[in-house]
């Protein structure tokens, strides 16, 4: 096993490190007793994960120095509708039934919806218990697990509720890769592919190169590629916290992407597979407002698509329909939307658009299916 990577987040009193490598969940309870003082942990994760890892992470928090014996688990169901406050409230109830005090610490160990549910009743149980994040999915480990976005879905919409609660600690072990479903992998590459678009045009170099190691998920490739994805991250939300400005950046690809969710029911797209549709939609967008060449619409095309990512818009799916759903967004203002544009390779900027526009330059996206 490598030495593991390090990036910390720079967030003041509440800096936190992130921790990138192969095997590193065997080693998480003395990097999570190392956070000190610490009453006791409840690990929260679900059957399917549980099934993997769970072992694993007890064994390990339950010879560290400083945590209690044995470990209490809290299993929440699988799966996405799944994300609700009665699974919070589930999480509640059982920290305060094991006399959770304020020095308790909860740990998600899981993907992205394991990571905001948890996150979330830390963040507002007891005022707030501190939260380690276990990441085992890819989207989890370069996205949703750095940031302190956390929260749930509502009948209205999702993400609607949650809270800002940065983790105090996140290890993603990149060998629990290998036993993710082949769409699921796929999916947080195109989170992946996004980083590159917009500020990293080495790791678009780098996607390219090694397409074949990152296909077949090996795990020192892949642990620098999630380290770079943290780092990425990790600068943004360093700069702009709670999504004043910068932080929209992270959103390419998702105007688009989030109405194809929407208007597909969540039925038929994992978040990343809309992500990818969105991505080539938005840098058509782009190309038509001139920020970007036709060659780097082709280009992120190719590597999508090399990547076993989606690129088109699905067939017989009104453009004005996606227009009208993108209206919707949460991030829709008076006058238009906040588009991500794309200006090459690694570089990005923020555009009021009307929804027409995008629409527009959607069409060109659906002809060339
Ligand atoms: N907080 C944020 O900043 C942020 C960012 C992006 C996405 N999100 C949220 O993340 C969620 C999606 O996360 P996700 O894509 O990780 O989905 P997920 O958590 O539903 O995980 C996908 C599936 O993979 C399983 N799984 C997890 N790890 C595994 C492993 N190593 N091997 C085999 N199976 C495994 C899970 O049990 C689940 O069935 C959404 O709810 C989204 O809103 C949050
Ligand atoms: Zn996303």
């Amino acid at each position: 096993m490598n030495e593991p990577l390090q990036v910390t987040v720079q967030l003041g009193p509440r800096s936190y490190d992130i921790r990138v490598g192969e095997g590193l969940l065997s080693s998480c309870g003395s990097a999570v007793a190392g956070l000190g003082n610490i009453s006791r942990v409840i690990l929260v994760t679900n059957p399917t994960v549980d099934a993997l890892y769970g072992d694993t992470v007890r064994e390990s928090l339950e010879a560290a120095p400083g945590i209690e014996s044995p470990v209490a688990t809290v299993e929440i169901a699988d799966g996405e509708e799944h994300k609700t406050l009665a699974t919070v409230e589930g999480i509640y109830d059982r920290v305060l039934e094991l006399g959770g005090d304020r020095n308790a610490v909860v740990i998600a160990l899981g993907g992205g919806v394991v990571g905001d549910v948890a996150g979330f009743a830390a963040a507002t149980v007891l005022r707030g218990l501190r939260v380690v994040m276990l990441p085992t999915t890819l989207l989890a480990q370069v996205d949703s697990s750095v940031g302190g976005k956390t929260g749930v879905n509502r009948p209205q919409g999702k993400n609607l509720v949650g809270a800002f609660h940065q983790p105090s600690l996140v290890l993603a072990d990149t060998a629990c890769l290998s036993t993710l479903s082949g769409r699921e992998y796929s999916a947080g590459l195109a989170e992946v592919v996004k980083h590159g678009v917009v500020a990293d045009a080495e790791l678009l170099e780098l996607l390219e190169q090694k397409t074949d190691a990152v296909l077949a998920r090996d795990p020192a490739v892949m642990s620098s590629i999630v380290a770079r994805n943290c780092a990425i991250k990790a600068d943004v939300v360093s700069r702009d916290e709670t999504e004043n400005g910068l932080r929209r950046i992270l959103n390419f690809g998702h105007t688009v992407g989030h109405a194809l969710e929407r208007l597909t029911d969540y039925k038929r797209y994992v978040h990343g597979e809309a992500v990818s549709i969105g991505m080539v939609a938005a840098a058509r967008v782009s190309l038509q407002q001139g920020a970007c060449d036709a060659a780097f619409v082709e280009r992120l095309e190719s590597l999508l698509d090399s990547l076993g990512l989606p690129t088109s818009l699905p067939a017989g799916l009104d453009r004005e329909a996606v227009a009208g759903a993108v209206m919707h967004d949460k991030k829709a203002s008076g006058d238009g939307v906040v588009f991500i544009l794309t200006e090459g390779a690694g570089s990005c900027r923020q555009q009021l658009l009307d929804p027409a526009d995008i629409a527009a330059a959607m069409g060109d996206s659906a002809a060339g299916v």
